[in-house]
């Protein structure tokens, strides 16, 4: 929310949060304590936070720039001593911080201040649990019409999460030009370029570049596993389809690697810990990445997956787990083949497939060029964007929630 127009709300909601959006208030602060290192806060629903004196300075919303919003107040400059004089909490239920040494009164609007807790075992951070599937448990994708997508920032949250929560999502009704994918991208947020350009076709081409523009099967992969950074997510537009075969297949990558952690336990060990080498050929470029197979975060969660098998460079592994290292890889690659754990169907004019690139790997059957044209246009953005865009729906929905409820 704007600023200027917050002003206009009745209080506590008039009050900067040191961000642009607005906060519930579903609980109220019942009691306010200055402890030893913290203020203890007793909330209306029975729960109690604790926030630390820096930690409260730091956020302190009227420190910010009036317009940008980012920080202006520089917390190395704290004092050492620096701890609350006095605090109230308001009849508005507002927590207001005056500072000793410094002179400053910082004043917290008490729904932000909830959101932002970070005691009561509230997980730090963490994305909501996704869907993991497989044959037995999805058929297609989640299904959208453009259209309405358009039309509602409702219907199109909800295409966003089923893209966070099942890492794809299938859009039909996109208009048959060149711009449409673009469009669909720019969405939700700005295209990511790579070699390939801002926009790639995928048809045949009679001096291709890459097995993409061949009639070629495309095994299960992910696109470009040979940069540090593979891109995040991917969309595929499907402007024509007369040629037969070239049905899509995906894969929940997290899914393959949930069954080799299961049924090949040291498999899985090599595919999360031993980089493998992977490399895209080409006349004007060299792009080489050395990463695991399995890629697992600090808590052992897997995060990404790499693959792409005729992109891979020989292999630098220690001589003595070669031979287990390609076991693994062709385990890895039986499974990700396995019809059990594919999806697959027929991509259509006017359908525009969204997939988080670094989880599911997509493919394609082979395909008889001159039995018709078949052409698909692309182009990646990275997850950043999609999470950013879903945050801002997110705060739009639950800004008309608020002020439906002020208004009432
Ligand atoms: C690709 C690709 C899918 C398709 O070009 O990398 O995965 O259906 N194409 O042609
Ligand atoms: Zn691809």
């Amino acid at each position: 929310m704007d600023p200027e127009e917050r002003k206009k709300l009745p209080s506590p909601h008039n009050l900067p949060t040191g961000d642009f959006y607005l906060y519930p208030m579903t609980v109220t602060i019942v009691k306010a304590l200055i402890t030893e290192r913290t203020v203890n806060v007793e909330w209306s629903d029975g729960t109690v936070s604790d926030f630390h004196f820096l930690w409260l300075r730091d956020n302190c919303p009227c420190c910010v720039h009036p317009y940008t919003l980012e920080q202006t107040y520089e917390i190395v400059n704290a004092p050492k001593s620096l701890k609350p004089s006095e605090i109230e909490v308001t009849t508005e239920g507002v927590l207001t911080i005056h500072w000793e040494p410094e002179e400053h009164k910082s004043i917290f609007h008490p729904g932000w201040l909830k959101e932002h807790c970070y005691s009561n075992e509230k997980p730090l951070v963490k994305e909501a649990q996704k869907e993991i599937w497989d044959s037995s448990t999805r058929e297609k994708p989640d299904e959208y019409e453009w259209e309405q997508i358009v039309k509602s920032e409702e219907t199109e949250l909800q295409w966003l999460q089923s893209i966070q929560n099942t890492g794809c999502a299938l859009l039909h009704g996109v208009p048959l030009t060149e711009q449409a994918v673009g469009e669909v991208a720019n969405r939700i947020g700005v295209v990511k370029l790579s070699n390939f350009g801002d926009f790639f076709d995928v048809r045949v081409d009679f001096d291709p570049v890459s097995n993409s523009n061949t009639g070629l099967e495309l095994p299960p992969h992910t696109d470009l596993p040979t940069r540090e950074y593979q891109p995040g997510m991917q969309l595929l537009h499907c402007i024509t389809n007369e040629a037969q075969g070239g049905s899509s297949v995906l894969v929940d990558g997290f899914r393959v690697a949930e069954e080799l952690q299961n049924k090949h336990p040291r498999a899985y060990k090599l595919l999360t810990t031993v980089p493998w080498d992977f490399a895209n050929r080409s006349r004007t470029s060299d792009y080489r990445w050395k990463a695991p197979i399995i890629g697992l975060d600090d808590d052992g969660e897997c995060f990404e997956i790499r693959a792409g098998s005729w992109l891979r460079h020989p292999l630098q592994a220690p001589p003595e787990l070669m031979d287990e290292m390609y076991e693994a890889y062709q385990t890895f690659e039986k499974t990700t083949h396995d019809p059990q754990f594919q999806i697959r169907f027929r991509l259509e004019s006017g359908d525009c497939m969204l997939f988080d690139n670094r989880r599911v790997l997509h493919g394609r059957a082979a395909y008889e060029s001159e039995s018709g044209n078949r052409h698909l246009r692309g182009c990646y953005i990275d997850r950043d964007e999609l999470r950013s865009r879903i945050r801002l729906l997110q705060g739009n929905h639950r800004r008309h929630l608020i002020l439906s409820e002020i208004e009432r």
